[in-house]
């Protein structure tokens, strides 16, 4: 028996997106993005000059937004109040507002809501930082993904290199160490191991023999 829903957590550039992907559609699960959610409000709250520290202009509109994770034709798409963010969402600014975002009380109740919701019509890959802990409890398969900070600043770099971005791959390095420090150490569902999540060290692995090793454990999840 395959588990029916498959919770990936772990610190920002592990893989867990792209390993996340390649799990549902192998196994035809519904994939949902949760740090995709984070970013569009984050990515809302910087188009209309929203303070990032106002806790309650942020959670008004995280329980206004309308958030879609369309898995199509052409790819997998990210719209927020029906407009296609996928690419802007993805941008540097966006990911840091995302974390202060992603701290307060009011948004991360209105996202798991609508997480938890998302996960009651199937089968699904869920991934993002408190999924085995918190949005999804009960998963059968929970993965802690992680890699070392290096490894993880040198796949953040060349994803935004392919995308004709200017890096400075110290810099990365340090921002995704600030991001890991502010979302392991929030008050509010931090980003800590489930006590029965697996905890797989992806920083010798190439992206395939990760797949093939989750998908043997989402295997004996049942
Ligand atoms: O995985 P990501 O880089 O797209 O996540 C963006 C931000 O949202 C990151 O700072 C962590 C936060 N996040 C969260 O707090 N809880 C989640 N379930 C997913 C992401």
């Amino acid at each position: 028996m395959v588990a029916k829903q498959i919770a990936i957590d772990g610190p920002a550039g592990a893989g867990k997106s792209t390993v996340a992907k390649a799990l549902a559609a192998r196994l035809g699960y519904l994939y949902i993005d949760t740090g995709a959610m984070y970013r569009c409000i984050a990515w809302l709250a910087l188009q209309q000059g929203i303070d990032l520290s106002d806790e309650a202009a942020l959670t008004a509109l995280a329980e206004t937004a309308r958030v879609d994770l369309v898995n199509g034709a052409g790819g997998y798409r990210v719209y927020c109040n029906d407009q296609d963010v996928s690419e802007e969402i993805r941008r540097p600014q966006v990911g840091a507002a995302a974390s202060p975002v992603s701290a307060v009380d009011g948004v991360r109740r209105a996202l798991v809501r609508q997480q938890q919701a998302l996960a009651a019509r199937g089968c699904v890959v869920m991934d993002g930082r408190d999924i085995g802990t918190k949005v999804l409890p009960h998963a059968q398969c929970k993965i802690f993904l992680t890699a070392p900070l290096s490894v993880r600043a040198a796949r953040r770099a060349s994803e935004l290199r392919d995308k004709g971005l200017d890096v400075d791959i110290s810099q990365i390095e340090a921002e995704i160490a600030e991001r890991d420090r502010r979302d392991s150490t929030r008050a509010n569902s931090p980003l800590i191991q489930a006590a029965d999540a697996i905890y797989v060290d992806t920083g010798d692995m190439t992206v395939e023999q990760v797949i093939d090793h989750l998908l043997q454990l989402a295997k004996q999840g049942e």
